[in-house]
């Protein structure tokens, strides 16, 4: 399984996977595939330095990547305290509300809320970056829009190639304009921030809008067969999340969580705004339910929702409130059923996209 891409970039398979987790994205790169670790929650410069070191040790000096959340419009001068303040008490109120109905008891004292909306600021994806051009990186991929013309300069420079996540045509030409070298088509079938147009749809739309820029296909692969099918849209690769989430080197903090997702069926997802305030694919919960009622006072934009929801979420994990627990994941969950180790998650993609190839070439009149 090999394109003009993955021989550029020296990989043995043109299998691309995005995690949190660094044990998950070493293991990728391990296999064969390109492992690209998600940069989002590191907001202390010395965790990116401990997470990259210890993927310099276990990747035996084959190729990996890193993904930052730069959004694409930078709002100057607004700290964290001044976007607080505009959080209405109604939406506080409700928060307070669905934590109360389910008894979710609050941080012990002393333990910081987790997740802040710091991630996403470009002052601190530029600390991100500061890091990460230290190490042999090949890839810098971005989240959130094109980066801005001095990172991928920058990147540029350090030899690293540049990839950006497009939802529609018009995104990934505006990649194009803005000087990226892989566009991944991101489908609505996806975890995490998605649009509105299928993987199917998108792929060969956004292969022809940037020809010849390689185009990896993105949302809701977790076969072979899958893999195949994206190949055979034109793309040079794949892109995959969701798949690794429930694969034993991921670190989820929640064996709750960890069943939920097994169980969990194609179904089970829903594109909501409750997490950030831009609609991402995530597991349908309690929690989605109560930010979609018509009788609630609907999410706020992001970066709102995101802070408004912030230690409410850390509090959900934390105590596991089953009914509210949920996680960004895409449709592909419906096959996630067994908690397998990343080299049999490759073993198996690599196996079926063999079975994918032989059956084509049977119906070609090939074999
Ligand atoms: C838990 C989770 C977190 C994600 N966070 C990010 C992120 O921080 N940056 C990013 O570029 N994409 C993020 N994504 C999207 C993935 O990069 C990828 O495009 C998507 O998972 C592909 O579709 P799939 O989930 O069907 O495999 C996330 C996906 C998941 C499942």
């Amino acid at each position: 399984m090999q394109t003009e891409l993955s021989n550029a970039l020296g990989v043995e398979y043109a299998v691309f996977g995005f995690t949190p987790f660094p044990a998950v994205a070493a293991a990728i790169t391990r296999a064969g595939g390109f492992g690209v670790l998600g940069a989002v929650r590191y907001t202390a410069p010395g965790d990116l330095v401990r997470d990259l070191d210890w993927m310099q040790e276990h990747t035996e000096g084959l190729p990996y990547g890193l993904d930052v959340v730069m959004p694409a419009k930078k709002v100057e001068g607004v700290t964290e305290a001044d976007v607080e303040a505009m959080i209405p008490e109604e939406h506080r109120r409700y928060v307070q509300a669905i934590l109360d109905k389910y008894d979710v008891p609050p941080l012990p004292p002393g333990e910081a809320s987790g997740w802040r909306i710091t991630g996403w600021m470009e002052e601190v994806a530029r600390t991100q970056l500061d890091v990460a051009f230290d190490y042999p990186i090949k890839l810098l991929a971005n989240a959130l829009g094109s980066p801005p013309a001095d990172v991928i300069e920058r990147a540029h420079a350090h030899g690293v190639k540049v990839a950006a996540l497009a939802g529609s045509p018009r995104h990934a030409r505006h990649h194009k304009a803005a000087g990226i070298d892989i566009v991944v088509a991101q489908g609505y079938e996806a975890g995490g921030h998605t649009g509105e147009i299928a993987t199917m749809v998108l792929t060969p739309e956004v292969v022809a809008a940037v020809d010849p820029l390689p185009v990896l296909a993105a949302g809701g692969i977790g076969t072979g067969e899958q893999i195949a099918a994206g190949l055979a849209l034109g793309a040079q690769g794949v892109w995959l999340g969701s798949i690794w989430l429930t694969t034993e080197e991921a670190d989820l903090h929640s064996r709750r969580l960890t069943a939920k997702l097994l169980a969990a069926g194609p179904g089970d997802t829903v594109r909501s705004r409750a997490l950030t305030g831009k609609p991402a694919r995530q597991l349908r919960t309690a929690w989605t339910d109560a930010w979609d009622d018509p009788s609630g006072p609907g999410t706020l934009p992001m970066p709102l929702q995101g802070l408004l929801v912030a230690e409410a979420n850390s509090r959900i994990q934390r105590y596991e409130t089953e009914p509210l627990l949920g996680t960004p994941v895409g449709q592909i969950v419906g096959r996630m059923t067994s908690e397998r180790s990343v080299q049999a998650v490759f073993d198996d993609l690599t196996r079926g996209f063999e079975r994918a190839i032989d059956r084509i070439n049977r119906i070609a009149g090939r074999a």
